[in-house]
């Protein structure tokens, strides 16, 4: 039937991973199609906690369909990690795991190129994850990457040798960082045994035939908008295209059969990693959101960069995917504070302007602010959204005023339920 897309306006963690899983039980598969384990999708659900990083969020859906699109690169490692603690909970999930043939593979010295590129820039660096992204997705630009399907052939092994030669060569251009090669290569042929395990499919075709048969996909989107390679803050952005358009490329579906792209935001926003953030707050109300947000990475565990909620920014964002509603998330953090602000424009070379520059990097930026009222009362009790206090509404509406796109649903809590729906 059509594919739905979620992702994230910002820059990452959003709550994508949540609102996922909550959304899951409509679809008939779930897919991820860029990004790898540098993402970190938190779901809570029945007093647990869990972390997803390659596997999708719909995978705690009974009979769901989970997909890792040939968009993503996959950590052997990271995924078999993810297995492993799944496999804790006592739930069948193998089967309704499928691993595209064209998803590419994150090799040991993908990460150890990471950590040296990263050391090369000192005060320079992305503030990667370190998780091997960039160095894999240039193997994959330049022709030269493995990818999962390749783990069946028999001459496997001496095309891993081949690439990991290639990279220790390159190596040599940078400075020395730790890494046990040796610990590492091991547990990568180990983790690839388990990998062989799982149904590694033609999944365009898998995708495609679905949709004719009349099914509905979720497309869960890693990252944000804003560390697109393309239209994110470049050069501090990830590898992959986070946007609506990596959906297409990511999965092998056809932009016509793109139905709702839902947008998610943060009441305010973060950033973790080096990088632009015009409304950064570098005080004690950005560690307070820090803290009532309890805004540590789920990834790496670095503290996140908190500011406020960017108009000028979500419009540019809500521009380039096509966003047809937005679910606000994290409204819950706001209950502490008397006043909630937005950047409604920016003030740079002299001019109020709505745009984001081209050299954002180098600019220095202005926030305008417009100003709104607190709730200062906990959200924690409403189960519908007319529930919620007239401020909390008022703010939702003037959001979704400036932002000019339907805001469809609020989430006031990181469990399962707390996700109420303003329809
Ligand atoms: P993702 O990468 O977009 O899936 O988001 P992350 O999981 O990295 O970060 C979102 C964090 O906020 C996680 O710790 C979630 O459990 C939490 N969270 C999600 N929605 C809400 C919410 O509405 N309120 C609160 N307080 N926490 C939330
Ligand atoms: P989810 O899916 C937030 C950031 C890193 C760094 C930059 C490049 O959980 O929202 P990379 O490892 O891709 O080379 O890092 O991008 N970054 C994220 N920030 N959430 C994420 O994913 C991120 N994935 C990468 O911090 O600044
Ligand atoms: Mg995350």
């Amino acid at each position: 039937m059509a594919v739905d897309v979620i992702l994230g306006l910002q820059w990452g963690d959003e709550g994508k991973g949540k609102i996922v899983d909550y959304l899951a039980e409509n679809y008939d598969i779930v897919c991820r199609f860029q990004g790898g384990p540098n993402a970190g999708h938190t779901l809570k659900i029945g007093g647990r906690k869990y972390v997803l990083h390659t596997i999708p969020s719909g995978i705690f859906r009974e009979n769901i369909i989970n997909i890792i699109g040939n968009g993503v690169v996959l950590d052997p490692i990271t995924m078999a990690r993810e297995m492993d603690n799944l496999d804790k909970e006592n739930f069948e999930y193998k089967s309704r795991l499928l691993v595209s043939q064209k998803a590419h593979l994150i090799v040991p010295t993908h990460r150890y190129l990471d950590a040296a590129s990263e050391a090369s820039k000192g005060s320079a660096k992305i503030g990667s994850t370190l998780k091997g992204i960039g160095p894999a997705y240039m193997d994959k630009t330049g022709r030269n990457g493995l990818r999962a399907g390749d783990i069946l052939a028999s001459d496997f092994e001496s095309r891993y040798n081949a690439i990991k030669e290639k990279h220790l060569g390159l190596l040599k251009l940078y400075p020395e960082v730790d890494f046990d090669l040796e610990a590492q290569e091991h547990a990568f042929f180990e983790s690839i045994e388990i990998l062989r395990s799982l149904q590694l499919v033609n999944s365009e075709y898998y995708v495609n035939n679905a949709l004719s048969n009349g099914k509905n996909i979720l497309a869960e989107g890693a990252q944000g908008s804003m560390l697109d390679i393309d239209f994110g803050t470049y050069p501090f952005v990830t590898s992959s295209s986070t946007i609506s358009a990596g959906v297409c490329s990511g999965l092998g579906i056809a932009p016509n059969k793109i139905r709702e792209v839902i947008g998610i935001a943060k009441a305010y926003c973060t950033r973790v990693g080096s990088g632009p953030f015009p409304t950064e707050l570098n005080d004690e109300m950005g560690e307070k959101l820090r803290k009532e947000g309890m805004e540590f990475g789920a990834t790496t565990g670095r503290p996140r960069r908190c500011g406020w909620i960017d108009i000028p920014q979500l419009k540019y964002t809500i521009m380039i995917n096509g966003v047809t509603q937005i679910i606000i998330t994290k409204l819950d953090v706001l209950d502490a504070f008397d006043q909630i602000s937005a950047a409604v424009s920016y003030l740079y070379d002299g001019i109020t302007s709505e745009a984001l520059p081209f050299d954002i990097v180098n600019k220095k930026i202005d926030p305008v602010y417009r100003h709104f009222d607190g709730w200062n009362t906990s959200l924690s009790s409403a189960t519908t959204f007319s529930q919620l206090p007239d401020k909390a509404k008022s703010y939702i509406a003037q959001l979704e005023q400036l932002l000019e796109t339907q805001i469809s649903m609020v989430s006031t809590g990181p469990e399962r339920e707390k996700l109420l729906s303003k329809k």
